[in-house]
């Protein structure tokens, strides 16, 4: 069978027994119906099953990693799934079998949009007695033989998306993830690479899991994704079925990232341009002041920023990260009458209004825990260890949930609410509940439920997903909130890598950039306001400082970022947004259509060479023609030192046509580290 929806496909063939054996994966695989019997191995079985397998089970013969597994108090751990049934057709179709002897039915549901394909599986128990499931993948794709790089998404709190990549070996690659959030060292994505093609992976799940690359006998790859269990954590009695979270595959990154646009949910069924947002966290912390967050409104709005988001400390008597997560009212001594006349201020400015909440939480010192310290998960008779002074809430338990929805509820019916930051900033260890079950399975699908109840309540309501910054992007978060922050370090020079690496999955539009403070006050670096402001340009813009603090040369000078960026908006957060590869400490990025091309242009360290390499852009970005720089900013670019001809180029005097543009390439002047040039191409009339 040959699923397709023209610009990718997948040739399967459904034998008698055994998993459905993956024949091609690629643009055109035609109409690949079968493959020629292997040969049967000296040392290995007299009837090889086929290795590359979606979803490879144990026990008949295929030796590989397996992607399912479990067991009945020990037995039945041999799977193997028969009788094949397709539903379906064209792009989307569903795979049913059943095992007769272990009693387990399996679904796997498997659909092709925008080039990428989307893979989840039922399993379902109809034996007698539990079935303990160690394992269950989402997905599984092949990806060819020989060399080839395997590129992935390390990292830590502040140094998110840093881009790691290794020559791919004939072994095992595994990428476990048991935090209990997508984290930030182990962002569920992958990257394959080489001759014979690429191959881009990622998980669509918010809680522990599992990427896997594994080699088959003929010297091909597995790769699977889905989420990772602990011990015991899934057991299915009779009638039971384990839905697992979705894996996508696709050639490229940039067809998950349509795939994901297309899959994104927003009020009023549309994106809006993304407004650009002050966010009071660095410019306030915790020290909440009405008349300083309305002047701060008021010199927002004259900005030209569209939205205010109250972040941490307006609550319970959170006056420091000490305290009062699970708190959800109002604080009155900050906010003697409720939030309602700041919001109303804001709104009356013509901003949205947003506002922070840490939902899963709960903090020791709070008057929730006081009345129900049972509702944090523990280890009955063990400590309970603490990640920024915090415990977890176990929402799996149905008052537990009930009682944070109400608390949300009441705030978001009181006052006028446009946007939530729905944050979650620590990890889960002890994940159990009071039986000491793990329950990060769980508890991951309680958060959705949770987030799923807050917007079918209100359903005007954007969320920004928020772990400590990136901690919480992924395509299951994703396809029920509307942005995320990107990290925790606002340093522009950080956010180079910090950026590249996220926006190989995720489009630029919903990842948040702000421009902050200098000294920057994760690094103490400092940075001009013109590189700060053009790394955030491309991106959700926002600024999170007290902007009351800027000098009225410096308030000029972003109130010009601003708008340059709500000009270039609609492209830069179009269909044609691109970013190259880095070279010698300079980042390319941005973004093209028919008639124009906005390309933001920043050194980061130093240069090593002596010139920069020509900047080319591809050729399918470039429509044919000529061209010429109609916009150059900032005003006085940060140059070591550029001739006549550069300087022709920049302000618009020199024509140059689609060819150089992408073949020969434009020699840009020499930039001083941590500077950089926004520019904007126009397609001259009639080129
Ligand atoms: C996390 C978030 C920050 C901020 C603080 C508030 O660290 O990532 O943006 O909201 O919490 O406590």
């Amino acid at each position: 069978m040959v699923l397709s929806d023209g610009a990718l496909g997948l040739a399967l063939a459904l034998h008698g027994r055994g998993m459905p054996e993956i024949l091609a994966f690629g643009a055109d695989v035609g109409d690949v119906a079968s493959v020629v019997a292997r040969s049967n191995r000296v040392n290995g079985m007299d009837v090889p099953p086929p290795s590359a397998t979606l979803l490879p089970t144990v026990g008949m013969g295929a030796f590989q990693w397996s992607a399912i597994a479990g067991h009945r108090d020990g037995r039945d751990f041999v799977i193997e799934f028969s009788n094949w049934r397709v539903e379906g057709s064209g792009a989307d179709a569903t795979l049913r079998a059943q095992d007769e002897e272990t009693k387990l039915e399996i679904a796997i549901c498997l659909s092709i949009l925008a080039g990428a394909l989307a893979s989840r599986v039922t399993l379902t128990n109809r034996g007698i007695g539990v079935f303990t499931l160690d394992r269950c993948m989402a997905g599984s794709m092949i990806f060819p033989e020989g060399g080839a790089e395997l590129t992935h998404f390390a990292g830590s709190w502040g140094r998110e998306f840093q881009t790691r990549s290794e020559p791919l070996n004939a072994r095992l690659w595994l990428n476990e993830s048991r935090r209990g959030r997508t984290s930030h060292d182990r962002s569920p994505s992958l990257l394959l690479s080489s001759r014979e093609g690429s191959l881009a992976v990622h998980l669509g799940w918010s809680g522990n899991h599992v990427l896997s690359v594994d080699t088959l006998d003929d010297g091909r790859r597995l790769v699977h994704a889905g989420e990772l269990f602990e011990s015991g954590e899934v057991r299915l009695d009779p009638g039971d079925a384990y839905e697992s979270p979705v894996a996508y595959f696709a050639l490229h990154s940039a067809a998950l990232r349509a795939r994901l646009k297309r899959e994104m949910t927003w009020p009023g069924s549309a994106a809006k341009p993304r407004p650009v947002t002050l966010n009071t966290w660095e410019g306030n912390y915790f020290d909440h002041k009405l008349p300083a967050l309305m002047a701060q409104a008021d010199a927002a709005a004259a900005l030209g920023i569209e939205r205010f988001v109250l972040d941490d400390g307006w609550f319970g008597k959170r006056d420091d990260d000490l305290r009062a997560l699970g708190d959800w009212q109002v604080d009155p001594r900050k906010y003697p009458t409720g939030l309602k006349p700041l919001a109303d201020h804001v709104h009356g400015l013509g901003m949205e209004f947003g506002l922070w909440f840490e939902p899963e939480m709960i903090s020791p010192d709070s008057d929730l825990y006081r009345a129900h310290p049972d509702w944090a998960m523990h280890v009955p008779g063990r400590d309970r260890p603490l990640s920024r002074h915090q415990l977890v809430l176990d929402l799996t338990r149905k008052e537990v949930s009930d009682h944070v929805f109400a608390c949300m509820d009441k705030v978001l019916r009181e006052t006028p609410v446009d946007c939530i930051k729905w944050d979650m900033n620590r990890d889960l260890a002890p994940s159990t509940n009071a039986e000491g079950r793990a329950l990060t399975s769980k508890q991951t699908r309680a958060f959705y439920a949770l987030v799923d109840h807050i917007r079918a309540a209100h359903p005007h309501l954007e969320i920004e997903s928020c772990a400590s910054g990136g901690g919480r992007a992924d395509y299951g978060a994703l396809r029920r909130t509307h942005r995320f922050w990107t990290s925790d370090c606002t340093d522009a020079f950080e956010r180079l890598e910090i950026q590249r690496g996220a926006r190989e999955f995720l489009p630029p539009e919903i990842m948040g950039a702000h421009i902050s403070a200098s000294p920057n006050h994760q690094t103490h670096r400092r940075l001009s306001l013109d590189f700060r402001a053009l790394v955030a340009l491309a991106y959700h813009l926002g600024v999170e400082m007290d902007p009351r603090t800027l000098e009225p040369a410096e308030a000029e000078k972003l109130k010009g970022w601003i708008a340059l960026h709500k000009r270039l908006r609609p492209l830069l957060h179009g269909e044609g947004a691109f970013q190259l590869e880095p070279h010698d400490g300079r980042y390319i990025w941005g973004a093209t259509n028919q008639d124009t091309i906005a390309a933001i242009v920043a050194q980061g360290p130093q240069m090593v060479g002596e010139q920069p390499a020509p900047f080319r852009l591809p050729r399918d970005l470039v429509s044919p023609g000529h061209w010429r720089i109609v916009t150059c900013a900032p005003a006085a670019p940060d140059f070591i030192r550029h001739t006549e001809e550069q300087r022709m180029l920049l302000s618009g005097e020199t024509i140059v046509s689609g060819a150089t543009l992408a073949v020969a390439g434009l020699n840009l002047p020499m930039l001083r580290p941590e500077s950089g040039l926004v520019l904007e191409f126009q397609r001259v009339n009639g080129g």
